[in-house]
Formats: C-alpha cells, sequence, structure tokens
C-alpha cells in the first residue's frame, strides 16, 4: 500500500511531534463486497486528506475493516468458512479497493489485528477497574445487520420495527453493561457548545433532539460465547465476548496507540509501543462516517473517550447514502452497483469525480447511469478534456510546443478558483470547490471562442496577440491541474506532464499564476478524457 510508505514517518527537522491532521473513515463490516456507498466515503475522505497536505500540512490518514460481531459470523458460516479465514480472502479484496481508488491512507487497521485486540482489552480493563461497567440480565431486540440492540421506543407505530433492521430477535441473557446515564447532560451542553463536532448542521440538531428527548439507555457491550464467539474476549470474563460496536469504534485510538500517539499511550496506562518515529495523532481532526452511523460516534463514542480520560474529535462529518432508484444501496439487500466495474469502464477520475460532483457531504444522492454519462460527457469530456487538448494542442501547431512570454489575462480568474478553492477545502466542502474550478473551466474554454486562436494563426499581423492567448490558455491548465489534484490526481499528473512540467502538482500554493516560464518546452498532448457515444453502448 502506498500509504506506508516509510518516509511519512521519518521524521523531519525534529517536527515530528507536531500534531497530524488526524482523518478516518468508518471501518466496513467485511460481509460482502464493497459498493459504491463505500467507495464514496474513501474517495472524501482521501480528497480531504490530499487537500489538507496540499495546503501544506502533515495528514494521517486511517482507513480499515470491522471484522468482528454476529453479522460477520453469520455471513462466514453461510460459506461454512472459519471467520477469520472468510476475513483475510475478503480483507484483500477490500484493501485492493483502497488501492484501486488510489488513497492515500497512512494506515489500513483490521479489528482482528493482534494489535488493536490486545488494546481493546487493555481499554476494557481500565473502564472495568473504573467501575464504568456492571453486568445484569437483558430482555430485548437485537437487529444482527445494524449490530445494533433495539428497545420498545424503537418500535414503529404500528409495533414493527423499521425493516432496515433487517431480522429483528429477542434475546433474554446475562450480559455487561456501560453506565451512560451520568453522561447525557454534559455531552448535551458539550455539543451546544462547539457546534462545528458534528456536521452538516442537520444531523448535529438530530442529535441533539436525540438527547434531548430520550433518557439514555445503558449500553449492553458483550455477547454470551454461547451465542457468539466471534469477537474479542471481555479481559476480566471469559464467557463473554466485546460488543463489536465497542470493539470497532476504538480503532480511532488503537491505531494511534500502535504509532506511538503520546496522548492515548498515557490515557490507556498500556506500555507505550515501540516506533521508531512516534506520531502524535489523537485526537482526531475529522471522523468521517455514514449517517446511519451517527448515534455510535456522537453519542457512544465521545463517552467512551470521556471515562478514558481522552479529548473529543474534533470533528464528525456524516455524509448521506447513495441510493438506487430511491433505495439505500447496500450490501443486505443487494442492490448494489460496483464502484470496480464502473472504474474499469469509465477510468478512475471519472468516477471520483462523479461521486463528489453530484453529492454534497450530507444529503442523500441517487446513482444514475444516465446522470454519470452526462456528467463524464459534460464536465470532462467536452469541459476540462476539451480545454487542455485544444490549448496544448495549439501551441504545439502554432509554436512548437514553446511557452511564449507571460500574459495575465486569466489571472483574476484563476486566482478567484483558487482562493475559493483553498477556502471549501478547509471547509469539507468538495462539491462547492469543483463547482468553482469548473468557473475556471468554463471561463477559459470561453476564452477560446472569444479570442479565436485557430483564426488569430492564419494572420501574420496577429503573431503577438496569438501568444498572449496561448501563454493564457497553458497557464489555466496548469492551474486547473494544481486545484484539481487533491479530487482527480491521475488527471492532475497527466495535465503536469502534457505541459512538460517535471514535478507534481500537489501543493496548493503552485497555483500561482505565471508558473510556467517563457521558452520552456511541453510535453505530447493526449485526451484525457475521451468523447464516448453514449448512444451505442
Ligand atoms: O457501519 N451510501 O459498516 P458498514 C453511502 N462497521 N454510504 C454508505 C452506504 C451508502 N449506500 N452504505 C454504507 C459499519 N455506507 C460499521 C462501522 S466505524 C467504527 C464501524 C457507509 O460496512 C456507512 O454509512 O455497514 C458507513 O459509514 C460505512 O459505509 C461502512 O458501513
Ligand atoms: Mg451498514
Amino acid at each position: 500500500m502506498r500509504g506506508i510508505a516509510k518516509d511519512r514517518f521519518v521524521p523531519h527537522n525534529g517536527a515530528w511531534m507536531s500534531k497530524r491532521f488526524y482523518i478516518t473513515t468508518a471501518i466496513d463490516y467485511v460481509n460482502g463486497q464493497a459498493h459504491i456507498g463505500h467507495a464514496y466515503e474513501k474517495i472524501i475522505t482521501d480528497v480531504i486528506a490530499r487537500s489538507r497536505r496540499s495546503l501544506g500540512q502533515d495528514v494521517f490518514f486511517l482507513t480499515g475493516l470491522d471484522e468482528h460481531g454476529q453479522k460477520v459470523q453469520q455471513a462466514a458460516l453461510a460459506e461454512k468458512r472459519h471467520p477469520q479465514e472468510y476475513c483475510d480472502a475478503l480483507a484483500a479484496d477490500w484493501q485492493a479497493l483502497a488501492r484501486t481508488l488510489d488513497l492515500t491512507n497512512d494506515d489500513f487497521i483490521r479489528t482482528t489485528d493482534p494489535r488493536h485486540k490486545e488494546f481493546v482489552q487493555a481499554v476494557l480493563a481500565k473502564l472495568h477497574a473504573n467501575g464504568d461497567f456492571y453486568k445484569a440480565g437483558y430482555t430485548g431486540f437485537y437487529s444482527a445487520k445494524e449490530e445494533t440492540f433495539l428497545t420498545e421506543k424503537d418500535r414503529r407505530p404500528d409495533g414493527t420495527f423499521d425493516p432496515s433492521y433487517g431480522e429483528v430477535v429477542e434475546l433474554q441473557e446475562e450480559n455487561y453493561y456501560f453506565k451512560l446515564q451520568a453522561h447525557q447532560q454534559w455531552l448535551i451542553d458539550y455539543i451546544e457548545a462547539n457546534p462545528a463536532f458534528i456536521a452538516p448542521d442537520y444531523r448535529r440538531n438530530e442529535v441533539l433532539g436525540f438527547l434531548n428527548s430520550q433518557k439514555l439507555e445503558d449500553l449492553c457491550i458483550s455477547r454470551p460465547i454461547g451465542r457468539l464467539n466471534w469477537g474479542i474476549p471481555l479481559p476480566f470474563d471469559p464467557n463473554f465476548v466485546t460488543y463489536v460496536w465497542f470493539d470497532a469504534l476504538v480503532n480511532y485510538i488503537s491505531a494511534a496507540y500502535a504509532h506511538g500517539d503520546p496522548t492515548v499511550c498515557a490515557a490507556i496506562g498500556k506500555a507505550p509501543v515501540v516506533v521508531p518515529a512516534p506520531l502524535e495523532l489523537w485526537p482526531a481532526d475529522i471522523h468521517v462516517i455514514g449517517k446511519d452511523i451517527l448515534k455510535f460516534h456522537a453519542v457512544y463514542w465521545p463517552i467512551m473517550l470521556k471515562v478514558m480520560d481522552l479529548p473529543l474529535p474534533k470533528q464528525i462529518l456524516a455524509h448521506g447514502w447513495w441510493q438506487k432508484d430511491g433505495a439505500k444501496i447496500s450490501k443486505s439487500t443487494g442492490n448494489t452497483i460496483d464502484p470496480v466495474a464502473v472504474i474499469k469502464d469509465w477510468g478512475l477520475d471519472a468516477f471520483r469525480f462523479y461521486v463528489l460532483r453530484e453529492l454534497d457531504i450530507g444529503p442523500d444522492g441517487n446513482w444514475t447511469d444516465a446522470g454519470f454519462q452526462s456528467r463524464y460527457s459534460a464536465e470532462l469530456a467536452n469541459g476540462l478534456g476539451n480545454l487542455v487538448n485544444r490549448s496544448l494542442s495549439m501551441l504545439k501547431r502554432y509554436r512548437q510546443g514553446i511557452v511564449p512570454a507571460r500574459h495575465d489575462e486569466l489571472a483574476a480568474d484563476a486566482a478567484k478558483a483558487t482562493d475559493e478553492t483553498k477556502a471549501l477545502v478547509k471547509q469539507n466542502q468538495l462539491q462547492a470547490a469543483l463547482q468553482s474550478i469548473w468557473g475556471l473551466v468554463n471561463r477559459a474554454n470561453q476564452y477560446v471562442d472569444q479570442t479565436a486562436p485557430f483564426k488569430l494563426a492564419k494572420d501574420p499581423a496577429q503573431a503577438q496577440r496569438l501568444d498572449e492567448v496561448l501563454y493564457n490558455l497553458a497557464e489555466a491548465c496548469r492551474i486547473l491541474a494544481v486545484l484539481l489534484c487533491p479530487f482527480i490526481p491521475g488527471t492532475a499528473h497527466k495535465i503536469y506532464a502534457q505541459l512538460g512540467l517535471s514535478g507534481s502538482p500537489d501543493q496548493l500554493a503552485l497555483a500561482k499564476w505565471g508558473g510556467l516560464t517563457a521558452g520552456q518546452a511541453i510535453g505530447e498532448p493526449a485526451p484525457l478524457f475521451p468523447r464516448r457515444d453514449v448512444e451505442t453502448r
């Protein structure tokens, strides 16, 4: 995995102990193949991570897999395989997907990693010693599909549970509980005092609405091994394994511990892990998650952290669901779209662009093949692709590919797109950033039409004007490569190469007008997004 590149862990200039921008995705259940919803979450996280690096920040990006629990055990059983063997086989596919998506994750955690299991046990032992748990009989309902406990309050008016919970079974058993009630008020106060803690706003309001209207029930954190053995054994009672959500949430700090994070090491009281260059990661800057798992991240996780004496993450960023024909795309219902097939057909950057451009982080989106094809054709093939190809082809044809003297006619348009993009990516407004960048694409295409370089080329008296136009176009293409690099890195690198530039467009500081120097030779123009005749498909 490219993310584990050694150089990321090498201290430079003694600055290695400054806190990294730490961003995570949810860890996916390994009970099937990934669909576009999973890919979407990983891509938005990757774009935020790349944007922050492009702004000059040191970033740590974590993703991984959630491998325990009933849902995974059932899936393994259905294939008559040992759960570990089942997870290992699927984990290879999910890790391959991370590479297919060109994620720049710095680590990939699996909750069956020994380093994670030992850490979860240390947390459980600490909280047990603190008196945060008690044992009691439980009578209630359980949804294996959502790995969640349900109560009478979760019933709909007609007495049934929402179909999204799948089969709901009644349980009667002894279990360990995590005392939550004492935490309700400070959590409400905290969320109210920290408006950026849960984003977008309407998700924060949802959490506050829930906390203000319902008394928090204690959280069951164990499963008796008689019914579920695919989990991390409780360190204080061998008859139980840990509830999968307690195990899963801890991944965000067990990974930090594994990299020697001093805050986590101190709080858990586990011997500091020895790594050549410890990283300061905690608290996380952003947990990117889907709206369906907001309660786990915005209610249970802060309380778990508080009792561990750890600071809370700075932000929980909840995205919406991709739907198909109005229904949530889901592994369990099978109405999935395979991201790998789309990428094979259309290319990675077309896929990355579409999901980011189509859907803002927050609301739900509806996948349609027609919508995908229409954005591909209008914005990539005829928009960006056409701009770069005709700009560079004309430079090649009329000036033998040699960059003319600097001219600043499009400089203000480029500066506007650059300033807006910098501000928007800091606010995780990725869709709006792409809109702003396309403002420059459209302006530059319009400039070609207005200045008509193909006509200027026929008139020797217009030679200087042609130089000016060609410089403006080539430099606009260069700036676009820099602005687009976090979003569609492959395309950004291609534009740089076609411009004959040897470096990488991966620093936003490069988006400063005048980077191309007169006399420099460009490379070979080649179509970035070939036009496709949709009708014949
Ligand atoms: O919930 N559209 O795993 P998961 C957008 N293991 N996002 C979607 C989606 C869709 N149609 N379907 C799923 C889990 N997701 C837990 C997480 S974190 C400590 C443990 C998102 O495989 C979903 O919202 O069911 C979640 O953020 C992620 O994919 C993994 O979902
Ligand atoms: Mg799910």
